[in-house]
């Protein structure tokens, strides 16, 4: 998959898949699942540091997990889904250049064909034309945006008309900087609804209601692996208990050795003369 081919699934009418993966475990999962695309989220901040947020990732941090999902897949490369991974906090809002450097050591150094980053400010919408125009592929991202968390929390955005406007206004001009798709979190339904009916890009939801071109989620939320979930993303099975109880039942059932019965030592056959003989 190429960034382009998620445009001919949203004109074809394909819903389009889109999971997180964070290393070669996870990406051999998320493959064989059928995913189009994978997402290197900075959310492994708190999904595989432990983190308490997703601010304190390093782009280093980044490419190296990009570099294990990639050798977690297993099919021909052009079968393989798309990689996109986000750039972290920081690295791409202190400058063009910085930000350019940032994304292309991504590309350059891990197996990613694209970027993702969030929000939709002037200086934003600046970084993603110029990132475009250096050749990198760029997702946006809209609605709760992680990164934000000291400004916005954890909460739903865009709940009243004037930010519902001003989130229509972002998607809008993320669309005409070149992002090749969007990702719209914890917003209303309709609104992500419109905006995909509108927009030419695919628009990818999480939290955000059934009528987007595609869905994304955070693999570890979907399996319920994680301690607490996002109340948007309901998890498929209980995951964390299961793998629980299933290591509880090993550990309680190791028995203990068989003790061992005590071997007389051979006689040698011949000793040296100790110097105390004489
Ligand atoms: O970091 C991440 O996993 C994300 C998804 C929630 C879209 O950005």
């Amino acid at each position: 998959m190429r960034p382009a081919d998620l445009l001919t699934c949203k004109q074809e009418g394909r819903p389009i898949a889109v999971l997180t993966a964070w290393d070669a475990l996870s990406a051999a999962l998320v493959e064989e699942a059928g995913a189009d695309a994978i997402l290197v989220g900075d959310s492994l901040a708190m999904v595989v540091l432990g983190h308490a947020t997703t601010l304190p990732v390093t782009l280093e941090e980044m490419v190296m997990h990009t570099r294990a999902v990639g050798r977690g897949l297993q099919r021909p490369a052009n079968q393989q889904p798309l990689i996109i991974t986000d750039l972290p906090f920081l690295s791409y809002q202190c400058g063009l250049d910085q930000a350019v450097a940032a994304a292309g050591q991504v590309l350059k150094n891990s197996p990613a064909a694209a970027v993702k980053l969030e929000g939709g400010e002037p200086e934003t919408l600046a970084v993603v034309d110029r990132l475009v125009r250096s050749g990198i592929p760029v997702m946006g991202h809209l609605g709760l945006t992680p990164q934000s968390v000291h400004r916005l929390g954890y909460r739903r955005q865009a709940k009243d008309p004037i930010s519902q406007e001003r989130l229509k206004r972002s998607a809008r001009d993320l669309q005409a900087a070149g992002c090749f798709a969007l990702v719209l979190e914890h917003v209303p339904a309709e609104l992500a609804g419109a905006l995909s009916q509108e927009l030419q890009i695919p628009v990818i939801g999480i939290g955000a209601g059934e009528e987007c071109d595609g869905q994304v989620r955070v693999t570890a939320d979907l399996l319920g692996l994680t301690a607490k979930q996002p109340p948007f993303c309901p998890p498929l099975l209980q995951g964390r208990e299961l793998c629980v109880d299933a290591l509880r039942g090993w550990v309680g059932g190791l028995q203990p050795a068989p003790p061992t019965t005590p071997t007389t030592p051979a006689a040698p056959h011949y000793s040296e003369p100790s110097p105390l003989d004489h």
